[in-house]
């Protein structure tokens, strides 16, 4: 399905070879299926331990703190690597620099169309969960991989903790708010990082005692590794102008459709007019944006895409950045860097009213670039205080919130199981 590296373990198999212990249903006529579906379904017996479901990048830099803090406190604990984002600079650097353990399984899922990756991810999932038997399932943000092991593990009736739950953009085009929503229905545990989300929670009717603000761990990550963001460094290294726009584009909305990128390839040029744009490029626009001619201007400077270290300190050193990311209007919040945010909407509205972040349309772009280059009010809001709770501590918040739970772990407790 893709060139994702093929299923490793660390810990020895996922799944019986002959798929046994899966409950593989290929070739099953009726009376055969009754014997082949695994008695772990509805068991969930729970072997006490906690089980963190990774995949995408923004995951690493999420669930890093929480691992932490539960290794802290001694609670058993593995990780399992969807393969959803497999390239050395999507993956394993986060690995290396945020301090995770390396993952006790990588599935190998890789890319593909959504039902045929949530498709593999579930049934990959399906076969390390009846083998892992996990007293709860940790699934980080929106992407694919999370809401795959939400619908597994609630369907083998394992409970689920979803940290970075009730973020709604109200968009139901993009996949992001289906698999968060989805997920919240899912979870016994909803971990929020800003107040509005627990209201959302509340509207949709997810029960108040699920509910926990806590805080942000991508935050918690930023802060924890102040000190290696070395902008000097980096600029030698990379050979950065003095002054430059970091940018940063992946959503599908942006980059997929060849006429838009066309135009956004143009607008980023005429910022480049005024200032040198440094782009590290996601793998999912890379094609469609070097077609558009993205790098034929003299002051475009295209990299690969960053690990977590350089990323945040080319961040830090920008005059303001143009994004489509939601993590990096998080981080442009703590940073005070302008953040101008190619979206008709956010999921993270306290970034603009707590931080340094405008929706815009890219006929803006140059304009407001001008205007930040001229220390002139760019539209943002007053920057208030930052957000409640965005103080380093959430995967503290959340692992004495979860170790609480594991004390008295009733399976499955929200849902009557
Ligand atoms: C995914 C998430 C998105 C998140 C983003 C973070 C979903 C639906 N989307 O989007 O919410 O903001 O990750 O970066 O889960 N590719 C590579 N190498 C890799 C990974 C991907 O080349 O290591 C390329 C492949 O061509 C692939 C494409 O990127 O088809 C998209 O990857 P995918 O994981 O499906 O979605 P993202 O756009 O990365
Ligand atoms: N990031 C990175 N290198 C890059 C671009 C982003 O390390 O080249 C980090 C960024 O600091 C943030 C995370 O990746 O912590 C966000 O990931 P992304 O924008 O891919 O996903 P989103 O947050 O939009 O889901």
């Amino acid at each position: 399905m893709s060139s994702a590296p093929a299923p490793r373990s660390n810990t020895g198999g996922a799944a019986d070879a002959d798929g046994a212990a899966t409950g593989r249903l290929e070739g099953a006529g009726p009376d055969e299926r009754a014997e082949t579906v695994s008695p772990a379904y509805g068991a969930a017996a729970g072997s006490g331990e906690v089980v963190h479901i990774v995949g995408a990048r923004p995951n690493f830099v999420k669930a890093a703190p929480v691992v932490a803090a539960l290794d802290a406190r001694g609670v058993r604990q593995s990780v399992v690597h969807t393969g959803q984002h497999y390239d050395d600079r999507m993956s394993a650097v986060f690995f290396r620099e945020l301090g995770l353990p390396r993952p006790d399984v990588d599935l190998g899922v890789g890319s593909g169309s959504h039902a045929e990756q949530t498709a593999a991810l579930m049934t990959g999932l399906e076969q390390e969960f009846i083998a892992r038997s996990p007293e709860l399932v940790v699934v980080y943000g929106d992407v694919n991989s999370t809401l795959a092991a939400g619908v597994v593990a609630a369907k083998l009736h394992t409970p689920v903790a979803h940290v970075e739950a009730g973020l709604r953009s109200f968009d139901w085009s993009m996949p992001e708010e289906v698999n968060r929503r989805l997920t919240d229905q899912l979870s016994d545990l909803c971990f929020a990082t800003s107040p509005e989300a627990v209201g959302h929670l509340a509207a949709e009717g997810v029960a108040v005692d699920r509910v926990h603000l806590v805080g942000n761990p991508m935050i918690d990550t930023l802060l924890g590794n102040l000190d290696r963001f070395d902008t000097a460094a980096l600029r030698e290294r990379l050979d950065l102008p003095d002054s430059y726009v970091a940018a940063t584009l992946h959503r599908p909305a942006n980059v997929d459709d060849p006429e838009v990128v066309a135009r956004l390839v143009a607008r980023l040029h005429e910022v480049a007019d005024q200032i040198d744009v440094v782009m590290p490029v996601h793998p999912r626009g890379r094609a469609a944006l070097t077609a558009a001619g993205l790098a034929e201007h003299p002051r475009m400077h295209l990299l690969e895409p960053l690990g977590y270290i350089d990323f945040v300190t080319l961040v830090r050193a920008s005059a303001a950045v143009v994004t489509d990311s939601g993590g990096v209007q998080e981080e442009t919040t703590i940073l005070r860097v302008p953040c101008l945010t190619l979206r008709p909407n956010t999921e993270r509205p306290i970034t603009i009213t707590h931080g340094s972040n405008r929706l815009v349309v890219d006929s803006e772009l140059p304009g407001l670039v001008s205007k930040i280059l001229a220390g002139e009010s760019f539209g943002a809001g007053a920057i208030a205080d930052v957000p409640p709770l965005w103080d380093g501590h959430a995967g503290e918040r959340i692992a004495a919130v979860l170790a609480d739970w594991l004390s008295g772990a009733p399976a499955g407790a929200n849902r009557g199981a």
